[in-house]
């Protein structure tokens, strides 16, 4: 696993310069959306267009009610509007908040899309749930809310006869990702270690979310035999003007005023991503740059291709630990959840 490279750090700063996210234009018309993390930076901005392109009902879960009220005041004076906005409580620190929000969006009539956008960079060591928080926050909330979202869209998907979606914010640093964690005999255990190099620390996040996607998008097709009434992928959408990470030096300044794109132009892509329209040949898929791009090579690799077992196995042990039954469904079992 090779890590951040000469050649895959040039290929980051061509495509933040050459490529500029068109505006979205895909109707939303009568769908009904979630978008977690949807009060600030890039969910928000997300929120905004999707309401633009009229949602018919957009939930914006986040952790402090008061800031997605906020964020649904803003999205309302920038639009003209009629999507019913709703501010629904997420704290992906807390699984019980997971389960909670999962259980209250079981009495939703539909559920079109998801975008999995919560996320956090970070800047210290700290435990939550019994796992470092990152990984908490990132991995184990991200993936058990997917879990528990799943059979919502497959209904909807199958009751309307279309192909709902779930996309989980991933990020081009996946390929920079060293994951030291696999040598060990038990990966998410090692995580738990402490850990201080902190970029290196989110790039694994990102990584292990792209692997949960491939994993579980071939675990339904292969239960549904291709025929899927949901589509899953994880995206990048570049490096973008956010609160995530803070510049701290003149050289990180200097190189975020020269390459970000604005937080509209990131959210442009996320959108993209659960667009109804654009979910031929995505299933599974990562994203970049609204195009079906191959994740990082390693993961094509033998030693890639075990680890991603080993990880997807671990993964389900710890979801099913926090709500059991949970992952049944995507291995064609009685549903328990
Ligand atoms: N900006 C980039 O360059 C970039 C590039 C690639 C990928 N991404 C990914 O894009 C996603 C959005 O990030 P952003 O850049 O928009 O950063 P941001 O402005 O910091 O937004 C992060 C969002 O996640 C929420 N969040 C963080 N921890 C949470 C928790 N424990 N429970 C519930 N919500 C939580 C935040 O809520 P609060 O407001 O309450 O903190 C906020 O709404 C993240 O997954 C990030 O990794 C960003």
């Amino acid at each position: 696993m090779p890590g951040p490279t000469l050649s895959s750090g040039l290929n980051l700063i061509h495509k933040q310069l050459t490529y500029h996210p068109p505006q979205p234009t895909s109707s939303f018309e009568g769908q009904t959306v979630i978008v977690t993390g949807g009060n600030a930076g890039l969910g928000r901005e997300a929120s905004r267009h999707m309401a633009q392109l009229n949602a018919q009902r957009l939930i914006i879960a986040c952790r402090t009610v008061s800031k997605g009220e906020e964020a649904k005041k803003w999205i309302l004076e920038q639009t003209s509007s009629r999507t019913n906005i709703e501010v629904w409580q997420l704290n992906m620190s807390d699984y019980g908040s997971v389960k909670a929000f999962a259980q209250r969006a079981k009495g939703l009539e539909r559920l079109d899309a998801v975008l999995e956008n919560a996320g956090s960079w970070p800047t210290r060591f700290e435990m939550l749930e019994g796992h470092e928080a990152t990984i908490t926050v990132n991995v184990i909330s991200t993936c058990l809310l997917a879990y528990l979202l799943l059979p919502k869209l497959e209904e909807t998907g199958r009751k309307h006869g279309i192909t709902t979606r779930l996309s989980i914010v991933s990020s081009d640093l996946h390929k920079f990702a060293t994951l030291k964690a696999r040598a060990a005999k038990n990966i998410f255990e090692e995580l738990k270690v402490e850990a201080t190099d902190y970029d290196g620390r989110y790039n694994d996040t990102k990584l292990l979310v792209v692997m949960f996607i491939r994993k579980l998008a071939a675990a339904i097709s292969k239960q549904h035999a291709g025929n899927d009434q949901v589509s899953l992928n994880a995206m990048s959408p570049g490096w973008c003007d956010s609160a995530l990470k803070p510049p701290k030096t003149f050289g990180e300044r200097t190189a975020q005023r020269l390459l970000q794109r604005s937080t509209d132009e990131g959210a442009r892509l996320l959108v993209d991503a659960v667009a109804a329209d654009k979910v031929a040949g995505r299933n599974g898929q990562y994203i970049s740059e609204g195009q079906v791009r191959q994740a990082a090579a390693w993961l094509y690799c033998r030693e890639g291709q075990t680890t991603e077992d080993k990880v997807w196995t671990e993964l389900n042990a710890i979801l099913e630990s926090i709500e059991p039954g949970c992952t049944h469904w995507a291995e064609g079992e009685e549903r328990k959840w």
